[in-house]
């Protein structure tokens, strides 16, 4: 029985170890799953920019009427395809022919937040939050597209109008070798312009003594239309979050009333014990 639990840990602890993905640090996503405008919106989003590369076969539109949408509703505002209201959302384009166009096929999205998440690290909403405001302009790469969280990501940036332009800076200190074959300290500043076109420049550190490092910074011309992009992104990954388990909106309310009759029942029984021992002590 140790040994079983022991193998587990030590596996769930090498899962961990694959998931620091790129090794970009993760941001924590606001938390917005109780709130249902937002899930709603975060629906609207993932009908219109994600449901024609990826499915999420695992759930029916009318699922949503658990949003606090109605059925005329989604007819109306987010079935574009011809389905029908009770239809699962899959997509017509078959995995063989996506992975023939991009090089890899888009996964289906439905648990994606669950596969996703780290143990004991990230949940699959932070990491999806990151990820969609991670990415740059890179002319250098088949879509034009490069990702921070997911290098050479085979995915292209399909909320870039919504983001707005921007420019990505990425500076790293390493050892390069000079031309005698010495190891020279160097600081690398790579700037990708919002056309992605990217300009590299060395500067030698003399007499440093740190340690390597990588760092990147992203800048945007228009902050107040990112923070607006930020917001989308934010229920867009709540709403993933959902999908991975609807149920978890009444498994949290059910959450709260058993919290509190615990409480409650705690009460009565540290009064009962004295009542009972009274006698005794
Ligand atoms: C043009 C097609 C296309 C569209 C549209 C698209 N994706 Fe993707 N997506 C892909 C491909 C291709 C991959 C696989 C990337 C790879 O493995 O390199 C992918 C991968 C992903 C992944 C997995 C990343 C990882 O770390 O493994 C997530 C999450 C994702 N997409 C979310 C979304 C969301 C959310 C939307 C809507 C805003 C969206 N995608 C729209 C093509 C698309």
């Amino acid at each position: 029985m140790i040994k079983k639990l022991l193998g587990a840990l030590a596996l769930s602890l090498t899962c961990t170890l694959a998931f620091a993905e790129g090794g970009a640090h993760i941001d924590r996503a606001p938390d917005r799953i109780t709130n249902l405008a937002s899930l709603q919106n975060g629906a609207k989003l993932f009908v219109n920019y994600c449901l024609n590369c990826h499915s999420a076969s695992s759930m029916r539109y009318n699922k949503l009427t658990d949003l606090g949408l109605t059925e005329a509703e989604i007819k109306k505002n987010l079935l574009f395809t011809g389905d029908k209201v009770g239809d699962l959302m899959t997509i017509a384009m078959t995995p063989a022919d996506a992975k023939k166009w991009f090089g890899s096929a888009p996964p289906d999205l439905s648990v994606i937040a669950r596969a996703k998440s780290a143990n004991f690290g990230h949940s699959g909403v932070d990491y999806i939050y990151t990820y969609l405001r991670s990415f740059y302009r890179d002319t250098t790469k088949k879509t034009g597209w490069n990702n921070v969280v997911f290098p050479s990501v085979a995915m292209p940036n399909v909320l870039w109008q919504l983001e707005g332009p921007r420019t990505y800076t990425s500076v790293q200190v390493h050892q390069v070798a000079d031309a005698k074959g010495a190891e020279q300290w160097t600081r690398t500043t790579t700037v990708f312009d919002e056309s992605g076109f990217p300009t590299v420049k060395n500067e030698p550190l003399q007499g440093y003594t740190g340690e390597a490092s990588s760092t990147g910074r992203f800048d945007s011309a228009d902050s107040k239309s990112f923070h607006k992009f930020e917001s989308d992104v934010a229920d867009l990954s709540n709403f993933l979050g959902w999908m991975a388990e609807p149920a978890q909106l009444l498994r949290k309310q059910i959450g709260v009333w058993v919290m509190l009759f615990l409480f409650l029942f705690m009460f009565v029984a540290i009064r009962m014990n004295h009542a009972y021992w009274k006698h005794v002590r």
